[in-house]
């Protein structure tokens, strides 16, 4: 990738206080350009961008996706928006739609009417792979996907119809990210929404058994943030045009069973602590809205922006793993 792209910008990045947005922050600063973050705080948090406020390029601007005006702002003489802010979790869409609906869709609506009137040079978003929904096929190909499973994915389709829309109807250019089970540093591991591996290294840390959702045998293709945060770099500084206006998985391309990966959890978790090598695993049913498998074809991403994941699932779950260790 060529770094000296991605330099000396102005990069809006919404919900830039949560996991993956904090990330890409950080990554923006490295790389010496202008960030802005906007963030209403409901799942992000100070303490993931106090480190941040030391640098003068840094600003954060405290607002809500739902308020137009707040959108506008944030996108004023920006020249590439990352937009992450999101109600993230099946189960709370099933919980609350309306909710997950307000931000997930009329956000992203709001975000995307502020990005076109501030003429941003691309608006890059993160979309999911909630998307496939009930389709069986492995591995995930971006042309195929079958009918939504939640409230959730429902939001993040529209997400991909209105992008496709603002490019053909008023020419802003767009680039939706698929996420696959993303995780590393700085994702919560509390609340009774939290990600699997997170949550589950906590309970560890704590000798308290995680419990997994059915026998163990769902998979995932558990997408390490450093891939993440490549994938969204090269979103904005590819100068391939047949690469704009597209949807891509994200993903490192293969699959890790819950049962593999609690197991590889507590053995690596075991070596700081050897009593957690005796804490037990608990099966629990399975969740509804929840897909069997997942596992993405990256050859889009590989063929059209260069995409090259340098952390497989087990390189990163060690990264992920020392960080809890240090910082939980
Ligand atoms: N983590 C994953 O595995 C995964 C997978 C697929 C898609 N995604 C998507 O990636 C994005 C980031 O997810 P994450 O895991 O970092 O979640 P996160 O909850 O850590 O981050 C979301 C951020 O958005 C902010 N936010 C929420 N509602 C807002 C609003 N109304 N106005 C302003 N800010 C608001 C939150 O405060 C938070 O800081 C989301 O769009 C999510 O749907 C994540």
């Amino acid at each position: 990738m060529k770094k000296e792209y991605i330099k000396n910008n102005k990069i809006l990045v919404t919900g830039g206080a949560g996991f993956i947005g904090s990330n890409l922050c950080e990554s923006l600063l490295e790389l010496d350009n202008e960030v802005v973050c906007l963030d209403n705080f409901s799942t992000g948090k100070r303490t993931n961008i106090q480190h941040l406020f030391k640098n003068p390029k840094f600003q954060l601007l405290e607002g809500d996706i739902r308020n137009l005006n707040n959108c506008k702002n944030a996108c004023d003489g920006v020249d590439f928006v990352l937009h992450q802010a999101a109600l993230g979790s099946v189960p709370r869409s099933i919980e609350d739609p309306i909710t997950t609906n307000d931000v997930n869709t009329s956000g992203f609506l709001n975000m995307l009417v502020a990005a076109r009137d501030a003429k941003v040079k691309r608006f890059v978003y993160a979309a999911s792979s909630s998307t496939y929904g009930d389709s069986k096929e492995l591995p995930k190909v971006e042309d195929t996907i079958g009918k939504p499973l939640s409230p959730y994915a429902i939001t993040k389709y529209v997400n991909e119809l209105y992008a496709t829309i603002f490019n053909s109807t008023y020419g802003l250019n767009t680039i939706g990210l698929r996420y696959f089970n993303v995780f590393g540093k700085r994702q919560d591991p509390n609340g009774a929404y939290a990600a699997v591996i997170p949550k589950f290294v906590m309970q560890f840390m704590k000798y308290e058994s995680p419990v997994i959702n059915g026998d163990g045998a769902f998979s995932r293709d558990f997408t390490f943030i450093d891939n993440v945060v490549q994938m969204n770099l090269l979103a904005i500084s590819s100068n391939n045009p047949k690469a704009l206006n597209q949807v891509y998985n994200v993903a490192f391309g293969a699959r890790t069973t819950l049962n593999e990966l609690v197991t590889l959890l507590r053995s690596k978790l075991a070596k700081f602590d050897a009593k957690i090598g005796d804490v037990n695993i608990e099966y629990g049913p399975n969740r509804i809205g929840d897909i069997p498998h997942s596992l993405a074809s990256i050859e889009k991403a590989k063929k059209l922006l260069g995409y090259h994941p340098e952390f497989s699932f087990e390189k990163g779950l060690e990264e992920a793993v020392n960080w809890y260790w240090e910082n939980l």
